[in-house]
């Protein structure tokens, strides 16, 4: 194996090892898409994706429509959201994410520990903001494998088979890529279908070790047109964020004063 990484606390991942010629294409043509489509018409894609992004899973093998997921980068601001989002994965799937059967208090650990300067945390808010699909990419802090960086992710049961793993996974292997990182990690129990298909379909190949499974993804070195893409895809999922915040606001200005009312009518009676 090229490079290991050691982190104080296990973080399931995959070990691939195929080029792709453009991992990115996809998010490329989103964005050229974006490029040519009207601002009003841009944020409704933003706001209500096809079904089978937002809706629920495709039925059975219709293709994927390409979407554009408001993935944004999360700070240590986001730190309690994050662990609630853990803690809401079942036990089985804690096990699958980090390699144990992580209790509450573990996830507390580990998210206490996420270091927001030298990591990247990636997430998708619904539009009630919770963090329903996040992913971790971990930095080694040993210069030794600085060109190397582990890959994590989990997405809430309600939210699974929308697209929202493969996309965080194109997202994380996209700022990895410009942030001149060469390989990305995975490592993964080798009966996890879902993550594995991720891996292959991003141009990895899986090597499997009994009931373990690695993925290594080599990575193309960063261009122009990768890095803009990220700035744009970036500052696309901070506007759909801030939106979904005023929106909450505003449902929360509606609920007090809906109560205020309430509690006027009951008075006068
Ligand atoms: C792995 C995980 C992140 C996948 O999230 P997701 O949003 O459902 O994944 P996607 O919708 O992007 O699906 C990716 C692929 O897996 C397939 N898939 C999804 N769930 C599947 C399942 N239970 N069995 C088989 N294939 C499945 C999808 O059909 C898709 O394949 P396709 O592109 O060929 O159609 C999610 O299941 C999860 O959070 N699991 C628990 C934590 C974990 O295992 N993390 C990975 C280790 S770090």
């Amino acid at each position: 194996m090229g490079c290991r990484l050691y982190f104080s606390l296990p973080i399931r991942t995959i070990l691939v090892g195929k080029t792709r010629e453009n991992p990115y294409i996809e998010a490329m043509n989103e964005l050229k898409d974006l490029r040519a489509t009207p601002l009003v018409e841009a944020r409704q894609t933003m706001q209500t994706p096809p079904s089978s992004a937002m809706d629920g899973p495709r039925a059975g093998g219709a293709p994927r429509i390409p979407v554009m997921v408001p993935i944004r980068s999360l700070g240590a601001n986001h730190r309690d959201r994050i662990a609630a989002h853990l803690i809401r994965l079942e036990p089985r799937d804690r096990y699958l994410r980090f390699g144990y059967a992580a209790s509450d208090e573990h996830i507390r650990r580990y998210t206490d520990g996420l270091d927001f300067e030298r990591d990247e945390i990636f997430g998708i808010y619904n539009r009630k903001l919770e963090l329903i699909a996040m992913a971790h990419l971990a930095y080694p802090a040993e210069k030794t494998y600085d060109s190397c960086a582990e890959f994590g992710v989990s997405v809430l049961k309600s939210a699974r088979g929308r697209g929202f793993g493969a996309r965080l996974f194109e997202r994380a292997a996209m700022h990895a890529r410009n942030d001149g990182i060469t390989q990305m990690f995975i490592h993964a129990l080798s009966e996890n279908t879902a993550m594995l298909k991720i891996a292959k379909r991003a141009g990895a190949i899986v090597q499997r070790d009994g009931a373990e499974a690695e993925a290594h993804l080599i990575l193309p070195a960063a261009t122009l047109d990768s890095q803009i893409t990220e700035i744009v895809h970036e500052q696309m999922a901070q506007v759909d964020y801030r939106m979904k915040a005023q929106a909450q606001q505003f449902r929360n200005i509606l609920a007090a004063l809906q109560k205020a009312r309430c509690a006027d009518d009951s008075s006068r009676r």
